[in-house]
């Protein structure tokens, strides 16, 4: 089984390149199950029913949120109604929405989880209980189980892959926006990322546009962060190829399409 995995949408630059490549993806690595993130999905700040509704038809079959889930506020008025958008599973008891969701693909059933890191972020539950209890109820139910864990600090990402190892098919980082170079398949089976990186704005800071973000360095002063518009994009994510029978992982590979025309020989 062959799982493509698209890091976070960041506004229209990212909805743009998500449309204009996904099915393309799709092909080309023979993926059978797409989850993308789209926490940033409407202008960086959250996910509207309508974009939602547009990622599934450009070929998602489940989309993971993260710290920005509730920036848009029309959210709870459809996250309870679906059964392939995924919050972090550690946010409050009573929360809306689920950190769990399973979809069938063919005859395999896949628990995808959506958790977040506390350190340098909001403090919430801990993900780590948490997720243990997820992990439970998933093996029961789901012969593959996919985590996006949407942390800051590389080392808790770390830690959640190690912490994982065996027991998940897969524990990919988000949030960080920049893909790092240490997909790996861990000791027993888990294929593992710190950061798959975003799809958004090519020319800008973590999908901002850049200019403010160094006025805010430079002047510490409050600042608007917008998405720019442009039609340079950066599109990243993973493939993970796991063994449907025993959910081990065999491989994790990266996918980085960006529009650099500035990378001279
Ligand atoms: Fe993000
Ligand atoms: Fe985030």
């Amino acid at each position: 089984m062959k799982i493509l995995f698209i890091g976070d949408i960041v506004g229209q630059p990212g909805r743009q390149a998500l449309q204009q490549q996904l099915s393309q993806l799709k092909r080309q690595h023979r993926a059978d199950l797409t989850i993308v993130n789209g926490e940033n999905a409407a202008h960086g700040k959250g996910i509207t029913k309508k974009i939602y509704h547009q990622i599934l038809e450009w070929g998602a079959d489940i989309v993971t949120l993260g710290n920005h889930a509730w920036d848009k506020r029309e959210i709870f008025d459809f996250i309870d109604e679906t059964e392939t958008l995924v919050r972090p599973a550690n946010f409050p008891e009573g929360t809306p929405g689920k950190g769990m969701q399973f979809v069938n693909v063919g005859k395999t059933k896949v628990a995808v989880i959506n958790a977040q890191g506390r350190t340098f972020m909001n403090p919430i539950d801990d993900p780590f209980t948490v997720v243990d209890g997820l992990m439970e109820q998933a093996r029961k139910q789901a012969d593959i189980i996919f985590v996006d864990f949407h942390a800051e600090a590389t080392s808790e990402k770390q830690a959640m892959g190690w912490y994982l190892d065996g027991r998940a098919s897969a524990v990919v980082g988000t949030h960080t926006h920049i893909q790092t170079s240490d997909n790996r398949i861990l000791p027993n089976r888990t294929a593992y990322i710190t950061d798959v990186g975003m799809t958004g704005p090519y020319n800008s800071i973590l999908g901002v546009d850049k200019d403010a973000v160094i006025r805010k360095f430079k002047t510490g002063l409050p600042v608007k962060f917008d998405v720019p518009e442009t039609d340079q994009t950066v599109l990243s994510g993973v493939v993970v190829d796991v063994d449907s029978k025993t959910g081990q992982a065999n491989r994790i590979d990266r996918i980085l399409v960006n529009d650099d025309h500035m990378n001279f020989e």
